[in-house]
């Protein structure tokens, strides 16, 4: 049977002030999946690691699959095979992982050669699941890797740059429940003063500069956001922010929420992430809280294994 099974990557979303448009996708961990056309109609998952439903209509890979299949009018039945390495709920990209994954190996199965927006597009179908809306930055940041923005939503337009060589990270996941993404979403601010608007337009205009000059320093100051963290942290969502944003200032890090949290992503020089990492625990710690790390870098996106 024809099948297609790639390596999808973990993403952190938002990088501060770039909610819904800027994402990177992560070198670790990330998700094994494999689409597999079988002889019989229908779709069947088969799911290892992390817990996720497995009814297509309730897993994000699962609904795209669905969603592809009636777009294209495809008669063929699929077993979709997810390798979940990456916490679900944890602000890490994990429902668009699976989505991405698969979108990917449906395009590459069928032959539909999708033009990488549409791709998303189809990806981005996925969070309604887990978000209750098609917000494309994690899906993006898994499809294309580097550092990604979601230009505009409708019609749907993607770019992406290469961060700077020595650009290091560190997530770090707490044990704390945020519910669901969904939930997480209810407390972004419907409307915004101006001034609030002029903040993070400055900053997020100066962090995606530092991307496309490689300037580590630029990217670093430019993650600040005075719109959504402020109201997750209110929610109880980021928790220990100002202490991890004072570490920050002191190690010359960034310091953002990871998309929907709780994790926190920081952006350092590769060889000081051990260090930033470790006060990034001890916060954590020191609050009650478990805390699991991921030292990593910025990577590729989807890629056949
Ligand atoms: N931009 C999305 C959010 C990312 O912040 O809700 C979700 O991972």
């Amino acid at each position: 049977m024809k099948s297609v099974k790639v390596i999808a990557p973990a993403t952190a979303a938002n990088l501060g002030p770039g909610f819904d448009v800027f994402a990177v996708a992560l070198k670790q961990p990330h998700d094994i999946v494999e689409v597999e056309v079988k002889d019989t109609p229908g779709i069947e998952m088969e799911i290892s690691g992390y817990s996720v439903p497995t009814e297509p209509r309730k897993n994000t890979g699962g609904y795209v699959a669905m969603r592809m299949l009636e777009s294209f009018r495809i008669k063929d039945g699929l077993r979709i095979k997810l390798q979940k390495n990456i916490p679900p709920a944890m602000g890490m990209g994990s429902s668009a992982a699976s989505a991405a994954g698969v979108a990917y190996c449906i395009n590459k199965l069928f032959d539909l050669k999708l033009p990488t927006d549409d791709l998303i597009q189809f990806a981005s179908y996925g969070e309604i699941i887990s978000a209750g809306d098609a917000h494309a930055d994690n899906v993006a940041g898994a499809i294309q890797g580097g550092f990604s923005l979601v230009i505009s939503r409708e019609p749907i337009h993607v770019m992406n740059l290469e961060p700077p060589e020595d650009m290091g990270v560190v997530i770090a996941t707490p044990n704390i429940e945020k519910g669901s993404t969904k939930l997480s979403r209810e407390a972004v601010p419907r409307e915004i003063p101006i001034i609030s608007l002029r903040e993070n337009v400055g900053h997020a205009s100066l962090l995606a500069i530092g991307m496309a000059t490689k300037n580590i320093d630029y990217i670093k100051k430019g993650m600040n956001d005075v719109v959504v963290e402020p109201s997750r942290v209110r929610y109880g969502i980021f928790r220990e922010f100002s202490k991890l944003k004072k570490l920050g200032q002191e190690l010359n890090a960034g310091i953002a929420g990871s998309g929907a949290g709780p994790s926190i992503l920081g952006i350092i020089e590769k060889n000081k992430r051990e260090e930033l990492a470790k006060g990034m625990k001890e916060i954590f710690e020191n609050a009650g809280y478990h805390c699991d790390l991921f030292i990593t870098e910025v990577g590729e996106g989807v890629r056949e294994v």
